[in-house]
């Protein structure tokens, strides 16, 4: 078991004011999900160098992987060293797709700032009830939660799903005065991982369901959505991987004008995990078949981690307008 601690004694902040900002001015906050050293070094440098606020974000998953021990002391690193870079951004922890009370607690028991309980594969009423657990544990502890309604199509975790459920608007009022949740990951077309979409060639990428989202909007003004499984896929990091040596055929994501548009409406946070592992993939793939007798980790987890600044920092500077807001 990890010791118990609070998220202020890491430094960590909880969701509240950076999604209250990021509504009034328009832009969402990133959810990078990390669970190694180099890649949460790569997020905080990134978003200290473009002065954004951020979510760390881990999955349960990422935390066993971690060390859900150590992992919090991860984040209290990030927090000394975004200080020693000279900018004291707003950073919060949070749990990534929770799917039970316990794990949720756990967590908040080991100093995360913020979870989510993902209960969107049970019936409403079965979801709404351990969603409203969670939240009252960690009320008390002024932890914020996110909920979720609607089911996203690829994998969730440990659930698969062939379809996406779009969220039904007219469930959301009632989800969310039910649970007291923070914020609510809706689902409008998007996915995770990096086949989002299968597209023929000459194909469009369907486009995201604004119109459920405007309809969300108008029955719970003001209040934080969440987009996940909203990485772009960069074709050039696609294309990259699969010149040296790897295979990722058919890999599409969301295109950025669609997610700068879905920053600008009550979506407040977005989360972005597959991008983050490609540009590190790409990178590495491209030492490894360049440097064949290489095997320093530094010598590719380096240039893996300086990539993955350079794609924060474009992602907060030019999708998600959370440039210059920490
Ligand atoms: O939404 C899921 C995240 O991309 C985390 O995935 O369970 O492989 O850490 P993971
Ligand atoms: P991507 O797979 O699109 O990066 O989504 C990540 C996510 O939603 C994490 O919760
Ligand atoms: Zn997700």
């Amino acid at each position: 078991m990890p010791d118990t601690k609070h998220y202020t004694d890491l430094g960590l902040t909880n969701t509240k004011e950076i999604f209250k900002k990021a509504m009034a001015g328009g832009y969402a906050i990133p959810a990078y999900n990390f669970n190694n050293m180099e890649q949460l070094q790569g997020i905080i440098i990134g978003c200290v160098e473009s002065k954004s606020p951020v979510i760390l974000q881990v999955s349960g998953s990422a935390r066993k992987y971690a060390d859900p021990t150590f992992l919090p002391y991860m984040a209290m690193g990030a927090v000394q060293m975004a200080k020693a870079l000279g900018a004291g951004i707003p950073i919060a922890l949070h749990l990534d797709h929770g799917d039970t009370f316990e794990l949720a607690k756990s967590c908040i028991d080991s100093g995360f700032s913020s979870v989510m309980l993902d209960g969107s594969h049970h019936p409403f009423e079965e979801n709404a009830a351990l969603t409203r657990q969670v939240v009252d544990y960690a009320h008390d502890r002024e932890v914020t939660v996110e909920g979720e309604l609607g089911v996203l199509a690829g994998v969730e975790d440990e659930v698969s799903h062939e379809v996406s459920h779009f969220t039904k608007p007219e469930e959301v009022e009632a989800f969310v005065e039910k649970t007291g949740v923070d914020s609510l990951a809706i689902s409008i077309g998007t996915s995770h991982g990096a086949h989002k979409f299968k597209v023929k060639p000459g194909e469009e990428i369907p486009p995201l369901r604004f119109d459920i989202l405007e309809e969300i909007e108008k029955r719970v003004p003001g209040f934080p959505i969440v987009l996940h499984g909203a990485s772009s896929i960069d074709p050039a990091y696609v294309k990259m991987i699969n010149a040296y040596g790897g295979k990722m055929d058919d890999a599409v994501g969301i295109p950025a004008e669609q997610l700068r548009r879905a920053a600008q409406s009550a979506v407040c946070k977005i989360n972005i995990d597959s991008d983050g592992r490609l540009a590190m993939t790409a990178v590495i793939r491209k030492v490894f078949a360049e440097n064949p007798a290489e095997f320093d980790p530094r010598k590719y987890l380096g240039p893996a981690r300086d990539e993955l600044v350079k794609m924060v920092k474009y992602k907060n500077e030019h999708v998600l307008g959370s440039a210059g807001k920490a």
